[in-house]
């Protein structure tokens, strides 16, 4: 199948991939698999003092477009409050990206791997 460029973009490029230590107070992790294809995304932010995501980093095992929609949501979630963060709907990302109605649940991935991290982060901070 056709990607669109901004897949192609983010596929070949992906922006902020690797992890953070799991065990940082400061960091929420999220990991979460898709029941349809078997692929598996996970999702980290670095959450600073004043409760803002500074920072985010993503390992993806699955299509181009579950790659490009995490890129992507890693870009979209800094500067945000935890909050805002969870705004973050897959039918922005799916739109952003020209998902195909065929690939709309890799972006419901990303929608749903950074509630698991802000969900961890705030597990993390209501103890
Ligand atoms: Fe094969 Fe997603 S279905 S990588
Ligand atoms: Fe399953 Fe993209 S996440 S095909």
């Amino acid at each position: 199948m056709a990607y669109s460029d901004k897949v192609l973009d983010h596929y070949e490029n992906p922006r902020n991939v690797g992890t953070f230590d799991k065990s940082d107070d400061q960091v929420g992790t999220g990991m979460v698999g898709a029941p349809a294809c078997g692929d598996v995304m996970k999702l980290q932010i670095r959450v600073n003092e004043a409760g803002i995501i500074e920072d985010a980093r993503f390992k993806t095992y699955g299509c181009g477009s579950a790659i490009a929609s995490s890129s992507l949501v890693t870009e979209w979630v800094k500067g945000k409050t935890l909050d805002e963060a969870l705004t973050i709907r897959n039918t922005q990302i799916a739109e952003e990206l020209a998902l195909p109605p065929v690939k709309i649940h890799c972006s419901i991935l990303a929608e749903d791997a950074i509630k698991a991290a802000v969900k961890d982060y705030k597990d993390k901070h209501t103890g």
